[in-house]
C-alpha cells in the first residue's frame, strides 16, 4: 500500500510526490533531518528532536518553512493519515531550489519533506540477538553535531559492515570510537561503568543518548563521558548503541571478537527495558 508523504504543503501518495532537481538537498546535501520514534501512534521525545532540528538549522543559517507548532501538527497528521502505530517519522528541511551556485541563494524557499516508516521497534529481532559490529575509520566532516543529510560516509560504513557479514560499523578517529554509523556507541566496563564519548562536534548529540543516560543516573549506574578505544571496547563486559530507531541495542562482537558473553548483556537489556517503559508512559 502506498504511503502518504508530505511535501511542501501537500499530503500526497508517495508516487505523486515531487521535488525539484535544483533542490540544494539533492545537489549539495544542503539540508538537515530528524527521525522521531512513533510508539502506539505517538511521537516519543519529539520536543527534543525539534529543538535539535532548530539547532542544526541555525548552525547552517537555514530557515524552516513552518513554525514548530505547525510542524508538530503536520507530523501528527502524517501519522494519522498513514495509521502509523510503530516506526519512525523522517523529516527533512533543505535550503530549497535555486540555480546551481555554491553560495547561499538569496531567493530560495526552504523545502520540507516528511514520510513515515513502519518498523517493529520494541520486538526487534536484531535487538534480541545483539549487533555484530566492525570498526571503520571515521571519514566524516568535522561538524557531526549537525544532523546533516550528507550521509555518504555512514552509508559506506554500514555497507562495509554488511559486506563483512556484520550488522553495523563503529567509526573511530585517532584510535577512539566516535559513534556508530547511525547511533551513539557505549561500552560497559567490567566494573559496571557506562562509558560513552563526551558531547562535542565529533558526534551527534543523540536524543536517545540523553534519555538513556538520565535513566542510568536515576538508577545509580556510574557514567563516564569520555572517549574510549577499540581495545577497551573489545575488552568490555558489554557494549550497546542508542538511537531513535534502535532504543538501546546490545553489541555482541567487534571485528569478529566476542564482547563479554557474546550475547546481549544484563545491563544493556535492563537499560533497554527502562527506556521502553519510560517511552510508553510518556
Ligand atoms: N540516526 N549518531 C548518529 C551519527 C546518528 O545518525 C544518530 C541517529 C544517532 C542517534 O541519535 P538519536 O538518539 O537522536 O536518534 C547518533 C537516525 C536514527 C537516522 O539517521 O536514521
Amino acid at each position: 500500500m502506498s504511503r502518504t508523504v508530505y511535501v511542501n504543503g501537500d499530503f500526497l501518495p508517495e508516487e505523486d510526490a515531487r521535488i525539484s532537481v535544483f533542490d540544494r538537498g539533492f545537489l549539495f546535501a544542503d539540508g538537515v533531518y530528524e527521525v522521531s520514534t512513533v510508539l502506539e501512534g505517538r511521537l516519543i521525545d519529539n520536543e527534543a528532536h525539534l529543538i535539535r532540528l532548530q539547532r542544526s538549522l541555525d548552525e547552517l543559517k537555514m530557515g524552516c518553512p513552518v513554525t514548530k507548532d505547525e510542524l508538530v501538527e503536520l507530523q501528527k497528521e502524517l501519522i494519522r493519515r498513514n495509521n502509523l502505530v510503530e516506526g519512525g517519522l523522517y523529516l527533512q528541511v533543505t535550503r530549497g531550489a535555486a540555480d546551481r551556485e555554491f553560495g547561499f541563494p538569496r531567493d530560495a524557499k526552504p523545502s520540507l519533506v516528511m514520510f513515515t516508516q513502519v518498523k517493529n521497534l520494541i520486538n526487534s529481532p536484531v535487538a534480541e540477538k545483539g549487533l555484530k559490529v566492525i570498526s571503520v575509520p571515521d571519514i566524516r566532516w568535522q561538524r557531526r553535531d549537525i544532523k546533516s543529510v550528507g550521509l555518504l560516509a555512514p552509508a559506506l560504513a554500514k555497507q562495509a559492515a554488511v559486506d563483512a557479514g556484520a550488522d553495523d560499523a563503529w567509526m573511530y578517529e585517532d584510535g577512539f570510537v566516535t559513534e556508530g554509523s547511525s547511533n551513539n556507541a557505549y561500552i560497559i566496563t567490567k566494573a559496571g561503568v557506562i562509558v560513552t564519548r563526551h558531547l562535542g562536534n565529533e558526534i551527534l548529540h543523540g536524543i536517545t543518548r540523553r534519555s538513556v543516560l538520565a535513566l542510568a543516573a536515576e538508577n545509580n549506574i556510574t557514567i563516564e563521558e569520555r572517549p574510549f578505544t577499540l581495545e577497551e571496547a573489545a575488552d568490555a563486559a558489554e557494549a550497546f548503541v542508542t538511537s531513535a530507531t534502535t532504543f538501546v541495542t546490545a553489541v555482541v562482537s567487534l571485528d569478529g571478537k566476542q564482547i563479554g558473553s557474546g550475547k546481549p548483556g544484563p545491563l544493556a537489556n535492563r537499560l533497554r527495558q527502562l527506556y521502553i517503559e519510560q517511552a510508553l508512559k510518556s
